[in-house]
């Protein structure tokens, strides 16, 4: 292995270098400088805890999510660091502002089936992730996705239904999906989106590309979908009433895309036939109805 690395990215509480085909991530730990007052130095020395107790959260939650499929697998987790995969293409949004010209929107549709499932692999798990956003997933040489960075995020007790928890009044389910609806947002119109509802600020925050609302957000106030890509989807991972769970956005991805097989079956790219379009024969309609494994799976009967 090369002993001199190359950094890819420093972050706030780590930063991640590669040596050849590794990556490692590492917590950020910046030395008090010289001559420094007490105020200074302890300000330092909680920063470093601070980080390093994040990255060891990090690599619970990668210990976790070990065996499901579309998540990032460390070679090696430790108290002090996260040895994984070096990714060659890096993540989506470095992918995407590389190959902008080239990029369509079938590769799109594909990537954000993919990701959702893969999301809705993590809830499964019960892991809340937070930080969902082009630069989380890492790009394959096939262009399939991998999920990394779990700094933020969240394993829930196994006695809480995964839908009805709100933690710190910023993390749940409907975060999620409202945080993937900005990350298809930003991949379709170019433009940045995300907010956060927090009922302790007086009025709402305009933080330009990040918005704090005190009330979850009604659809005025969201920016107009009407004539993007996916734009009914994402308006619906947005509002409050529209999607409740990821596998519901797997589903509306796999209908706006119509790939069906012989049978008018919809696909998830993983094989597993998540609806069914009955039709019938007397006044000749079509309804929609879920494969009883797909429910089976997402009412979390499966085995994990
Ligand atoms: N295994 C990897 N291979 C290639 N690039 C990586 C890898 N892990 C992380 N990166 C790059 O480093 C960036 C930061 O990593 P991340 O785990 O998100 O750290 P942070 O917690 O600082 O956000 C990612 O957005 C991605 O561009
Ligand atoms: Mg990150």
């Amino acid at each position: 292995m090369d002993t001199k690395g190359d950094l890819i990215s420093a972050g706030r509480v780590g930063c991640v270098m590669r040596y050849g085909d590794v990556a490692v991530k590492t917590a950020n730990k910046p030395t008090v400088p010289d001559n420094a007052s007490e105020y200074t130095t302890i300000v330092y020395q909680r920063m470093n805890r601070t980080n390093e107790e994040t990255l060891k959260h990090e690599g619970r939650i990668y210990a976790h999510l070990i065996h499901v499929e579309g998540v990032l697998k460390p070679f090696e987790i430790s108290d002090t660091e996260i040895r994984m995969p070096y990714v060659s293409h890096g993540s989506l949004d470095r992918y995407l502002s590389a190959k902008k010209d080239i990029v369509n929107d079938t590769q799109r549709l594909r990537w954000f089936r993919n990701a959702a499932e893969i999301i809705f692999r993590v809830h499964r798990q019960l892991v809340l992730v937070a930080d969902i956003a082009a630069r989380s997933f890492l790009v394959n040489t096939d262009l399939s996705l991998q999920l990394c960075d779990f700094s933020e995020s969240v394993i829930i007790p196994v006695n809480q239904a995964l839908d009805e928890l709100v933690l710190q009044g910023l993390l749940s389910t409907k975060f999620d999906i409202a945080r993937f609806g900005s990350m298809m947002y930003e991949i379709v119109s170019g433009h940045r989106y995300e907010f956060f509802v927090t009922p302790e600020v007086e009025a709402d925050l305009d933080g330009g590309e990040s918005k704090t609302y005190r009330k979850w957000p009604t659809d005025e106030k969201l920016p107009d979908k009407r004539d993007i890509f996916l734009g009914d989807i994402i308006r619906k991972c947005w509002l409050r009433d529209g999607f409740r769970s990821i596998d519901d956005v797997c589903v509306a991805l796999y209908r706006g895309g119509r790939r069906r097989d012989s049978w008018g079956r919809s696909r998830c790219d993983t094989g597993l036939v998540i609806s069914t379009w009955y039709s019938n024969p007397d006044d000749n309609t079509h309804y929609h109805g879920r494969s009883p494994f797909f429910m089976a799976e997402s009412s979390g009967c499966a085995a994990f």
